[in-house]
């Protein structure tokens, strides 16, 4: 068992080099997802009580997420931690009710999921002190809809040079209609209205399977939720003394699994994806047998297939249950190498392009026109030294490397650790040319 005491000083940081690689053949695990397991863990902040976590992905995320719930009272501990292989970890929180409300700035502008501890200590407790949430830069990532919301519910705030105070006297149940299903604004008043007094209505609300997955830890916590999976949440309010502390499995990554089906797709091969739910990635699988590549679900996964090129398929990111944004840099560069051109819409976050400029130095004939990229397939990658702008582009511009002529080094990969658990080890079991070079 590790007691969790904080992030090393010194981040280890390092390369990840590719060479192009083979068909993929094999098995691999997909880990617990990083954007479920972040908003699980604090939801413990809701009730006293010993939590168990299982399924928890090993990444960076999950730790600084660990040192912002430690310094706000909780005890955090890794526990049942695999030596290796694919198995997830446990994680024990203990909340003994010794609980404060005021986030250090410098932990929680790390991530933007620290934003998901404002509904339920403002639920709970009534105050918050935060700093405005950090995170991938995509461009602008305003909470306006959070705090709309919570005003609504009887909240009041003020924005300092800092952050933002969160103020309230008690949470009431009001209705809410949000003007987008945004994912961390559905959770942070899923979060406050579990013990506000009377019933909340949120219409409009994200439908990711993420939320379901935090809706299920809730409802095991004793919160009364209704409309789960749909755009609209019913939550009934109940005493905060009725709530207990639960265990819960940490749903399936449906984007490290998207990852590991655009590896297939890159190199070719035959992979079975341990783990993934093909229900939750109905839209993207849609797209990839679009683009040929063969796609089955299996009983505990999906089974992925692709010989032959692959063809240009135009795509539009849309909330759930559409195509994720979250998925784009995969599929940019799944279509920087099919045949035909493509044009991709990116309708979530206007600045989330900055990776093409790296994958351009692979070859890559990409031009981009406002929120539009326009993308036409080249028939070979060439290896190229890169930088991983965020998370996701980063494993991206990995498996664009495993389909390069010659070598690719991707620099910058503490921003593929965050959300990553053992991408080369992984992608190496399954046949790959890849080490990391730390
Ligand atoms: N938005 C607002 N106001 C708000 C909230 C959101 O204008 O108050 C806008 C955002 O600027 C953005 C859109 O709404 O244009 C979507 O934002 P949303 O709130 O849905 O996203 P999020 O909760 O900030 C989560 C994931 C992201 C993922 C998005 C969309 C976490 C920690 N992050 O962010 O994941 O891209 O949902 O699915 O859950 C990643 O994992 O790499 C990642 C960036």
């Amino acid at each position: 068992m590790t007691e969790y005491s904080g992030l090393p000083e010194d981040q280890p940081s390092g390369v990840i080099v590719v060479s192009q690689s083979g068909h993929l053949t094999g098995e691999v695990t997909v880990p617990g997802a990083k954007n479920s397991v972040l908003k699980l863990m604090a939801a413990a902040l809701l009730a006293d009580g010993v939590y168990e976590l299982s399924n928890v992905p090993r990444i960076d995320d999950v730790d600084i997420m660990s040192e912002l719930l430690t310094h706000l009272g909780l005890r955090i501990e890794k526990i049942a931690v695999p030596e290796s292989g694919e198995d997830g970890q446990k994680l024990r929180i203990v909340n003994s009710g010794n609980v404060i409300t005021v986030a250090p700035f410098e932990i929680a502008d790390r991530i933007r999921a620290s934003v998901n501890v404002v509904g339920p200590l403002l639920g709970r407790f009534g105050e918050v002190d935060i700093a405005l949430p950090g995170g991938d830069d995509f461009g602008g990532r305003p909470i306006d809809i959070h705090l709309r919301g919570l005003e609504a519910m009887g909240a009041t705030f003020t924005f300092t040079d800092e952050g933002l105070i969160g103020r309230t006297t008690g949470l009431q149940g009001a209705d809410i209609t949000l003007n987008f299903p945004s994912v961390g604004a559905t959770e942070n008043l899923l979060m406050a209205a579990v013990c506000a007094t009377g019933t909340t209505r949120i219409v409009n609300a994200a439908r990711e399977p993420e939320i379901g997955d935090l809706c299920l830890m809730l409802r095991s916590m004793g919160a009364h939720i209704e409309g789960i999976g749909t755009q609209q949440l019913v939550i009934h309010g109940v005493a905060q003394a009725s709530l207990q502390s639960t265990t819960h499995t940490v749903v399936a990554d449906r984007v490290q699994a998207a990852t590991y089906m655009s590896a297939v797709a890159m190199c070719g091969g035959d992979v079975h994806i341990k783990g993934a739910v093909s229900g939750h990635m109905e839209m993207l699988i849609s797209r990839f047998t679009d683009m040929g590549m063969t796609i089955a679900p299996t009983t505990d996964g999906v089974q992925v297939y692709r010989d032959g090129r692959l063809s240009a398929v135009d795509i539009s990111t849309l909330p759930y249950p559409g195509i994720a944004t979250d998925y784009k840099p995969l599929l940019v560069t799944m279509l920087a190498v099919s045949d035909g051109t493509a044009v991709v819409t990116e309708n979530l976050y206007p600045g989330r392009f900055r990776y093409i400029e790296e994958l351009r130095k692979f070859g890559a004939d990409i031009t981009i026109d406002g929120h539009h990229a326009v993308v036409r397939g080249v028939e070979r990658l060439t290896g190229a030294v890169v930088h991983a702008p965020d998370i996701r582009a980063g494993a991206a511009l990995v498996v664009a490397g495993l389909a390069a002529s010659g070598m690719t080094e991707i620099r910058d990969i503490h921003h593929i650790d965050r959300g990553y658990d053992d991408l080369v080890g992984r992608l190496a079991r399954l046949g790959a040319s890849i080490s990391r070079v730390d």
